[in-house]
């Protein structure tokens, strides 16, 4: 029986067959077919491991337990603070906005910077009716430490040193962290992070608990993704979806174009390209084992704003870039009509009679065409609904399209070793202050 899909994948517009030779070819897929070889046998043991990995999340995912979680936290507090960074945000932070409750029984906010002027308000949270989540794999991380120990003072002003364990809750992997030590000297809960890296931690506790707590529905969302990763166990490159896509992406990638445009139409879907930004710089920006400098550059767009803005640029700009669309298919019927009693004024007599909803998806065609004419490719990703289902199977999607194209690269998606100079040099750059600062 195939799988219920509420995701629909239009990837024509990327091949020669209807954009020319702007396209790449199905039968250049085919031929990258053996170089996943070696992928497939990794997913098959990924997917099978009885240890949590980035694609076993939806199969293993104790639900029922992260719900309980849940539940007793928007019993107990009216607002939940998340402090993390990257991955330790990004996947919470596109779940809620994207599918959260607009009036929430519990607001969900997220801190994932250091800007002092932002976390100031911080400082106004009635805290007494407030839950502080720290979410850090590492538990080392310089910016969320900085977050959780700046805030604390605050905490047991208002609230007494006591009840800081009562409001406080770290999810953490690393035992020799500071974060575990933090969490154990002030006897905070500390919720174990499963060994799956950051950026593909969504589907674990670390997105699921702050969506479940902003009101999602997350057994929808697993219900979707385990529905993907059934769709991309598919051995054959043209039924795969991540396969196909994934090739399709890194053949267009040598043919230069290595901007990789997201261009939602729908508002709420702009918080999936800031997830998927990271995801696809932080896995693909690497040098592979000839010192080759690999990588996409992600970028974003939004229908139909930046078709006033960016579009001149994506259809006769430099052909460096490969756009795919965000949407859904249900806009259609949605939004007010046009009235009829102006339509005889010409610019009015397009749209009098239709919704906002029609004129939305029509520009959204009219876009898709233009580029196509041009042998610009594109692809377009609608979800039915923008609903948990199909957000479910568009995070796997985009997760093993990841892990495809690196593959394809020949490097490793899931670490991200320049990354560290910068955080070694922050932590000099503050001792060369500490002079000044140690008497506070
Ligand atoms: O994807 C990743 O692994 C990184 O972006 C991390 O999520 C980010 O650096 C935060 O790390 P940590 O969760 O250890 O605080």
């Amino acid at each position: 029986m195939s799988e219920i899909s509420r995701l629909s994948i239009d990837n024509q517009n990327l091949f020669d067959a209807t954009i020319g030779e702007g396209g790449v070819s199905e039968k250049a897929i085919q031929a990258l077919s053996p170089r996943l070889d070696a992928l497939r046998k990794k997913i098959t043991e990924w997917t099978e491991s009885t240890s949590p990995t980035f694609l076993n999340l939806p199969l293993s995912n104790d639900i029922k337990s992260i719900k309980r979680r849940g539940q007793k936290i928007v019993r107990d507090f009216n607002r939940t603070v998340v402090f993390g960074i990257g991955g330790s945000s990004l996947g919470g932070e596109m779940l809620v906005r994207t599918l959260g409750d607009i009036t929430p029984k519990n607001t969900v906010n997220f801190y994932d910077n250091v800007d002092p002027t932002t976390l100031i308000a911080l400082e106004k949270v009635d805290w007494s009716e407030t839950l502080l989540m720290v979410i850090s794999k590492s538990g080392n991380t310089a910016e969320t430490l900085s977050q959780f120990l700046t805030i604390l003072p605050v905490m047991e002003h208002q609230m007494g040193y006591d009840k800081i364990s009562e409001h406080t809750l770290f999810i953490t992997e690393n035992k020799d962290g500071a974060l575990f030590k933090l969490g154990k000297e002030l006897n905070i809960e500390i919720i174990e992070h499963p060994p799956v890296g950051g950026r593909f931690s969504v589907l674990s506790i670390v997105g699921l608990l702050p969506a479940y707590v902003g009101g999602v529905d997350i057994a929808g969302v697993m219900e979707g993704a385990r529905s993907m990763v059934k769709q991309c166990s598919e051995k054959d490159m043209l039924k795969n979806p991540a396969f196909h896509n994934g090739a399709a992406q890194f053949l267009h990638a040598g043919r230069g174009r290595t901007i990789s445009v997201v261009m939602p139409y729908a508002d709420n879907l702009r918080f999936v390209v800031n997830w998927f930004r990271q995801l696809w710089a932080e896995s693909l920006g690497k040098i592979d084992i000839n010192g080759n400098h690999q990588g996409l550059t992600p970028t974003e767009a939004h229908g139909v704003t930046d078709q006033h803005s960016q579009l001149q640029l994506l259809l006769e700009g430099p052909d460096d870039k490969l756009i795919t669309f965000l949407t859904d298919p249900a806009f259609r019927f949605q939004g007010r009509r046009v009235p009829m009693r102006f339509k005889d004024i010409p610019a009015i007599t397009p749209l009098a009679g239709h919704t906002i909803g029609e004129l939305f998806l029509s520009e959204l065609k009219a876009t898709r065409t233009t580029l196509s004419r041009r042998g610009r490719p594109n692809r377009t990703l609608a979800l039915l609904g923008r609903d948990a289902y199909a957000l479910g199977e568009l995070i796997i999607l985009l997760e093993l399209e990841t892990v495809v194209v690196a593959e394809l690269m020949g490097i490793n998606p899931f670490d991200q070793p320049a990354v560290e100079e910068s955080k070694v040099l922050t932590r000099e750059y503050l001792s060369e202050l500490r002079s000044v600062n140690e008497f506070i």
